[in-house]
């Protein structure tokens, strides 16, 4: 009934009166008392005025599965949620659970990471409180070579929300967000799957929202959406913002099998576009000026040799001027 009574309280803007709340469950007066009061003490600011009812004015900035659910507004993706209060990583909780059976659209959230993994290899920081660190699970269809685009969705989907809360952050290809040189979200995909068929994908996205400061060997790289505006943000409302936007990605690129539909919008979004980059591969590091992404993803860097697509996976890139820190 708590869940329930949060959701009418949300939906609505003006009073709820106690009376229909008594109705609507065929509870007593005391008990839909109670509720009001167990939520007061997660962190509800909730108003009770005689002959009126209850209304709600603010919620707590908590990652907790009604109110995350509360706010979302996706059929699928974040629909079924795993909360933990603290994980080694939730890329492999979810790589777990989705060999055991958990479905397309399920999302793992934790509190904190001890043991946050970032790209080639390295770790996450993930403190407790301030930022949101999740996992999605899919499940698609698709050939295990084309599930590098899915990595791009992501990334577009969190650049879409930056856009929604008004923040000017741009993509490094293929998948950091990125304001004033900075890392404000890294993303990191993982998949398993046979020769011809996958498995599952994961994406976990790791993005910096509340931190207000980083410890001094990431000062100079990371940023949050905080220290950028000043603001502090509601998470689930980003997650739910997030899977909003990565669900009507998704289904376009699972309907139309390339990433021809948001091209446009994504190399508009690059901040390396028609720059000098360096493109650092295993044994060796050349530069050129990047392009953009093609109809698949892959970088398209021109060089003295003629044009060059740079894959995912096989590289790193870094800007040459100080765009990219
Ligand atoms: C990177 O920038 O190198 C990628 C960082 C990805 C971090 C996220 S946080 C949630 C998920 N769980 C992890 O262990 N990593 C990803």
């Amino acid at each position: 009934m708590k869940d329930e009574i949060l959701q009418m309280l949300k939906s609505r803007k003006d009073f709820i009166s106690g009376q229909e709340l008594c109705e609507h469950f065929q509870v007593s007066r005391t008990a839909v008392w109670k509720v009001m009061k167990q939520l007061q003490n997660d962190g509800y600011e909730i108003e009770a005025i005689n002959r009126k009812g209850y209304r709600l004015i603010a919620s707590p900035d908590v990652l907790t599965v009604p109110e995350i659910l509360s706010v979302m507004t996706t059929e699928v993706m974040g629909r079924k949620i795993y909360y933990y209060d603290c994980l080694g990583s939730t890329n492999d909780q979810a790589r777990m659970l989705a060999e055991q059976g958990a479905e397309e659209g399920s999302l793992i959230i934790a509190e904190t990471q001890n043991t946050g993994k970032g790209r080639m290899g390295r770790a996450f920081f993930s403190p407790e409180g301030c930022g949101i660190w999740m996992s999605l699970i899919l499940k698609p269809e698709i050939p295990p070579m084309d599930a590098s685009m899915v990595t791009l969705v992501g990334a577009m989907a969190v650049q879409e929300m930056m856009q929604d809360y008004g923040i000017t952050s741009g993509i490094k290809w293929p998948n950091d967000i990125v304001i004033d040189g900075r890392k404000v979200t890294g993303i990191l995909t993982e998949m398993s799957a046979g020769p011809d068929r996958i498995n599952s994908i994961v994406i976990g996205i790791g993005i910096n929202a509340n931190m207000k400061f980083f410890p001094e060997e990431l000062e100079k790289t990371a940023i949050s959406m905080s220290m950028v505006t000043g603001k502090n943000y509601h998470r689930a409302e980003i997650i739910a913002c997030v899977m909003d936007h990565f669900e009507k990605n998704y289904r376009e690129f699972l309907k139309t099998g390339d990433l021809r539909f948001l091209k446009e919008r994504y190399n508009a979004s690059l901040i390396h576009k028609d720059k000098e980059i360096d493109v650092h591969e295993i044994r060796r590091v050349w530069r050129g000026i990047s392009r953009g992404i093609n109809d698949i993803g892959e970088l398209i860097v021109s060089s003295d040799e003629g044009d060059v697509i740079v894959r995912s996976g096989e590289v790193s890139i870094r800007g040459v001027y100080g765009y990219m820190k």
